[in-house]
């Protein structure tokens, strides 16, 4: 690699995604790259020649160590879909000719399925006017929707977060001696992967959630009131979580059976909040007892004072490998994690085509649901536990984690 090279993050962050950021940067540096670019809030920033050399923001190996543990997206994000090339070309030739000024060779973009939508449209743009600059995806997401890997960086560090609160929030909701009931609500849009965490709790020292709800299957609420009734009858606390994204049966999200406002993003995704609110509430109604609704919202994807070592190590890896394929002559991939062993924990790192993966959802198999649609079985535990192991503990400073901040 003798040329420039640049990278950007795109979509919600993860509390590991500026590892991959590393991994990109050390990776391009260590095989030659004359300058490595950041965009600034993705293609969007890029769009308005914002960037930044990044040589000049990570200085040392204490910053690379830093911005490792950096929850966020150190170079901002953005949440922008290029049009189709058919309905507009203009867009697209200003970005080469951004990309042509800065002497670009690679273009590297760390994000999940919609920013992967990116990723293929240059690639393909790039055939069209035989451009030999080298687009690949960087992948990343708490929600683990990506179609043709194991997982996806960030879900083991949320996961582990997520499993880790639940437990927390099961012994608070025993402390008194009159019934409360717990909802939480967990991310991950239309797949339930995250939510199926909270079962982690479980184990020698916790009795886990009592119920879970994920988005692949439809919501029925007179069920699930009956189910909780029965519950309240047996139990002081009782702790249920469901995926921010659970639907009833006519399409809705239960959020939206409630007055809410309606904010949808440039990729036509609605902003999903309020089920736990609606549900805590409709059983404090009905039943007279004390709720709690928990949105753990961007808690889940920012601790990065709970990373789990694995999933930093390989969000690490698979900026690297990125690097290593573009500077190989690949183009118009992804970055993909294969689990070829369970015991011990083993993952080899490939590619895969980007339009197998761009704009997919991966749902949680139906079969990984119990038959009563209120838990979650034995094997997505297993799948998930390995995911979670091990910590990178934060550099503490006067008490608090330190992190590497952006200064323009
Ligand atoms: O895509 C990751 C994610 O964190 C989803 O789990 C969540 O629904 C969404 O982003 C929230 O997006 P935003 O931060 O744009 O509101």
């Amino acid at each position: 690699m003798h040329r420039n090279v640049i990278v950007g993050q795109s979509g919600g962050p993860t509390s590991v995604i500026n590892s991959s950021l590393v991994g990109v940067y050390k990776t391009a540096h260590d095989r030659g790259a004359k300058k490595v670019y950041g965009m600034l809030h993705g293609v969007k920033g890029l769009l308005d020649r914002q960037y930044v050399d990044l040589s000049e923001h990570i200085c040392s190996d204490l910053d690379i160590d830093l911005l490792k543990r950096t929850p966020s997206s150190f170079l901002g994000s953005c949440r922008y879909k290029l049009p189709e090339i058919r309905d507009n070309r203009e867009v697209y030739d200003k970005i080469f000719e951004i990309l042509e000024e800065l002497d670009i060779e690679a273009f590297f973009y760390i994000g999940g399925n919609d920013s992967m939508d990116t990723i293929k449209k240059l690639s393909d743009y790039a055939i069209l006017i035989s451009s030999d600059i080298k687009f690949m995806g960087v992948p990343k997401t708490i929600d683990n929707d990506l179609a043709c890997t194991d997982h996806t960086p960030g879900f083991g560090s949320a996961a582990k977060y997520i499993a880790s609160v639940t437990k927390e929030i099961i012994r608070d909701g025993l402390v008194y001696d009159y019934p409360v009931i717990t909802i939480l609500e967990i991310m991950g849009r239309n797949a339930g992967w995250l939510t199926a965490a909270t079962a982690l709790s479980a184990g020698e020292d916790c009795e886990g959630v009592d119920m879970i709800f994920l988005p692949e299957v439809a919501f029925d609420i007179d069920v699930f009131m009956e189910k909780v009734k029965k519950l309240c009858q047996s139990k002081r606390s009782v702790v249920i979580a469901v995926s921010e994204g659970i639907k009833v049966a006519d399409g809705r999200y239960v959020f939206e059976l409630k007055d809410h406002v309606e904010f949808v993003d440039a990729f036509g995704h609605k902003q999903l909040q309020g089920a736990a609110k609606f549900l805590a509430d409709k059983i404090g109604a009905e039943f007279g007892v004390k709720t709690r609704a928990i949105e753990l919202s961007t808690l889940q994807r920012c601790a990065s004072h709970m990373t789990s070592r694995v999933d930093i190590t390989e969000a690490f890896q698979v900026g690297g490998a990125a690097v290593k394929a573009a500077f190989e002559g690949d183009t118009g991939k992804v970055v993909v994690l294969e689990r070829v062993s369970e015991d011990p924990y083993i993952c080899t790192i490939g590619t895969q085509d980007v339009h197998k993966i761009a704009n997919i959802e991966k749902k949680v198999p139906l079969e990984w649901i119990t038959q009563d649609n209120t838990y979650v079985s034995d094997e997505l535990i297993h799948y998930i536990r390995p995911l979670i192991q091990a910590e990178l503990s934060p550099v503490m400073v006067d008490g608090l984690p330190r992190h590497l901040r952006l200064t323009l």
